[in-house]
């Protein structure tokens, strides 16, 4: 199984257009390599690739990706987009694929229904973009020789269907986590999640690799930057200092973080938090980082 980071930022990116944090500042001076949104690209044979999540930033990041570059006149490598949720950062970017290209559309029935409530996604042609719903727990094939299976995992609604109370640690459609499995080797994709129960934890167990939730080191990061009012949990999203500790003895061959937003240290390579992720284990992810299992 190969899999490529086409970006490694949460909702916003490094630098985001309008923060003036220090991270984002060194992203614009070039101390700090730029991140693109949250998505990964994924194949068994380095020939067909699904990709999970469509970043805005996938026109940039399809760019600067050569296994997915064109082969003829309209032939690409894609063969499948997979959704985790329907989060602007995970689905705007189907906006950049209605160029007549075919392709499976995979998501979970309730993620389907709130594209389908999306009239400016009708660019996408219905004959050539098959809208697959997939059933929790049951594996689907993505590409030829990848499966994936979709679990629910705590998260919430997206941001533009939040009520005036929000649920953060609902279990259901609307925010999954990934099993990747291709030639005997297993990886979890898992961008958004706000909190880590046992029965999590015993999934996780024995994979290949993880890709997990860094949106935030700490939870209340972004109130104490000056940043924002929310916590990462309000967030849906679980601090990854937690996340840290509440994996420290459950076997994973390789984890990595993704999904990290702007206000977390673990941007910064040069970080003390990144020196103690890196010695619990972590590595962090990065656009273009390129991992074979
Ligand atoms: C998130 O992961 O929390 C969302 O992407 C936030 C957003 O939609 O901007
Ligand atoms: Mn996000
Ligand atoms: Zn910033």
């Amino acid at each position: 199984m190969r899999i490529i980071v086409l970006g490694a930022a949460a909702g916003g990116g490094l630098p985001q257009w309008n923060c003036g944090c220090r991270n984002c500042d060194g992203a614009r001076t070039g101390r700090l390599s730029a991140m693109t949104q949250s998505s990964i690209a994924v194949s068994a044979d380095g020939e067909s690739w699904s990709i999970l999540n469509a970043s805005p930033d996938i026109r940039v990041q399809l760019a600067a990706t050569p296994a997915l570059y064109p082969t003829g006149l309209r032939d690409m490598p894609l063969r499948s987009v997979l959704v985790t949720n329907g989060d602007i950062d995970h689905v705007a970017g189907l906006l950049t694929l209605r160029e007549s290209q075919p392709f499976a559309l995979f998501a979970t029935p309730a993620i389907h229904a709130t594209l389908a409530g999306n009239p400016m996604l009708a660019a996408l042609r219905a004959d050539l973009v098959a809208r697959q719903p997939v059933v929790l727990d049951e594996s689907v094939e993505i590409a030829p020789g990848l499966t994936a299976t979709l679990f629910a995992v705590p998260g919430k609604v997206p941001l533009y269907q939040e009520g005036a109370v929000v649920e953060t640690g609902l279990m259901g459609e609307n925010t999954v986590g990934v099993e990747l499995v291709a030639n005997g080797r297993r990886a979890l994709y898992i961008p958004g999640c706000a909190d880590l129960p046992d029965w999590l934890t015993n999934r996780i167990a024995g994979a290949d690799l993880l890709m997990f939730d860094g949106t935030l080191w700490e939870d209340d990061e972004m109130i104490r930057m000056g940043l924002g009012h929310k916590t990462g949990r309000r967030m849906g999203h679980m601090p990854a200092a937690g996340s840290i500790a509440a994996l420290r003895d459950v076997p994973v061959e390789r984890r990595v973080f993704v999904h990290m937003n702007n206000s977390n240290p673990l941007v910064d390579p040069a970080s003390p938090q990144t020196h103690e992720a890196e010695a619990g284990g972590w590595q962090v992810g990065r656009d273009g980082m390129e991992i074979t299992l």
